[in-house]
């Protein structure tokens, strides 16, 4: 039983900087599995799921709610504007999706309020140039009430009396910083009476899903971990401080579900075949020509959440391996191959250099990775479409070296490719670990 419990628990992590196709990598694997379980962030993400003519854009409850009868959870780890979720909850009933009696939302996860919102907002203009470029969605300031130890959790929802208590200590709290930092009051005017009518709408959902998955995992059933982000964005290992306010790495999905470690059997690590990042920070292969317009343009590079423009670059293998070590990655998907389809050559980032030297570890210090040269190596593209194959061999030669080559580069499988957002534009090559999974 428990080796059986162990084989089944698999973590989905963003390799890069978020937004790469793990909506619809989650999608897909998650009828495989019994349960979805989101650890990190909040409604910063945007995960795009699209099958049956229907475009999904999911930002806080698990991608595998799209697969009827499949179970999802929203962990402890998770921050939640109660307001936001129910605007999801009833985007999914309007298109027919009923969640009822399986989605589960952890009592101890945090709650986003207004006010954080109004803070992340304040302190963005505060940074002035050197601002994150947030999704201005409360999330920073969220994650910092929870780490000051004021934060106020899902489970105070249900005794209106302490919820009062301790929203208006916050309250007194936070006028004062406000009044001090910004010279006026934050608006929080009804803010009880308005959270306490949305709170009736998310009640059925509040359980403990720490002992909800614990006791699954013990009765053999299968859960996929969702991550949210990705690696460079998590709070310890990214590109500080230009990064989000929580583990969007693997072990983010223990410390976030409070199951162990020993629980995950496997850990996919999802890249783009190129990078993109949305708001400010280094970027060492980011394109600065006609490039750029074209992936963005093929790629449909803008923000699911904000619509800004992502910024586009090459493949950077060193931030790969760094996620590969960081997350323990054992199979790699690479999603959106499709669209280098009409490019001529293509750069994959080896490696990089500086002060002429190589440098072997990711910096820690964002100064010198803002500075650091990437060393290119440039390989024929394909000029053919690959959203037709639906077996490797069906793909473009050269479509197969250059996933070859990122394979044989981080020494790591290819668990699967994806060449359109669709649902069954995907490769799942035979006999990889992931393929074992399903
Ligand atoms: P996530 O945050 O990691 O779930 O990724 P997002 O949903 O924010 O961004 C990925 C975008 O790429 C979405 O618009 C997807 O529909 C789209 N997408 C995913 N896989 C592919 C693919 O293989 N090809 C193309 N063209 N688009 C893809
Ligand atoms: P998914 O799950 C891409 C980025 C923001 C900003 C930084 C901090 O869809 O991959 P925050 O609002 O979290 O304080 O912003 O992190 N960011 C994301 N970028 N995909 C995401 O999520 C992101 N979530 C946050 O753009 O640079
Ligand atoms: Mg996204």
């Amino acid at each position: 039983m428990a080796e059986k419990a162990r084989t089944k628990a698999v973590a989905i992590v963003g390799a890069q900087w978020g937004d790469e196709g793990k909506g619809k990598v989650v999608d897909f694997l998650a009828s495989s599995f019994d349960y979805t379980a989101r650890y990190a962030g909040g409604h910063n993400a945007g995960h795009t799921v699209i099958f049956g003519g229907h475009k999904y854009i999911l930002q806080l409850i698990p991608s595998g709610i799209l697969r009827p009868g499949k179970k999802a959870v929203i962990g402890p780890g998770a921050v939640v504007d109660p307001v936001a979720l129910v605007s999801e909850l009833d985007n999914l009933k309007k298109s027919g999706i009923d969640v009822r009696g399986r989605l589960f939302l952890s009592n101890r996860a945090h709650l986003i309020f207004p006010y954080h919102r109004e803070m992340d907002r304040a302190a963005e203009s505060a940074r002035g140039a050197a601002k994150i470029g947030t999704t201005s969605r409360g999330i920073g300031p969220a994650y910092e009430d929870k780490m000051a130890r004021r934060g106020i959790r899902v489970c105070d929802l249900l005794d209106p009396g302490s919820f009062r208590e301790k929203l208006e200590k916050v309250i007194a709290e936070k006028d004062a910083i406000s009044v001090a930092s910004y010279g006026h009051k934050l608006e929080t005017a009804g803010l009880f009476d308005s959270t306490m009518e949305i709170a009736a709408h998310i009640r059925d959902l509040i359980t403990d899903t720490t002992v909800l998955l614990n006791n699954a995992l013990d009765a053999g059933e299968t859960v996929l971990f969702e991550g949210a982000q990705g690696t460079m964005l998590d709070i310890d290992h990214g590109t500080y401080p230009y990064v989000t306010s929580s583990n969007a790495i693997s072990g983010g999905a223990t410390t976030g579900l409070g199951v162990g470690p020993t629980r995950i059997a496997g850990v996919v690590g999802v890249t783009k075949a190129y990078t993109t990042r949305v708001g400010s920070g280094p970027f060492p292969t980011e394109m600065h020509d006609g490039d750029a317009e074209a992936v963005r343009a093929r790629g449909n590079e803008f923000g699911a959440v904000t619509g800004r423009p992502r910024r586009c670059g090459w493949l950077d293998l060193p931030v790969l391996r760094y996620a590969k070590m960081l997350n323990g990655i054992d199979s790699l998907v690479v999603t959106k191959l499709d669209v280098f389809d009409a490019q001529a050559e293509i750069k994959v980032c080896t490696g990089y250099r500086y002060k002429g030297t190589p440098l072997n570890e990711m910096p820690a210090d964002i100064g010198v990775l803002c500075k650091v040269e990437p060393v290119y190596r440039t390989l024929p593209g394909w000029q053919k479409p690959t959203t037709e194959a639906h077996e490797v061999k069906d793909l473009p030669v050269a479509a197969r070296d250059y996933l070859n080559f990122i394979s044989d580069s981080l020494q790591l499988e290819i668990g699967m490719i994806s060449t359109g957002p669709e649902r069954d534009a995907t490769i799942v090559p035979r006999g990889t670990q992931l393929a074992s999974w399903l």
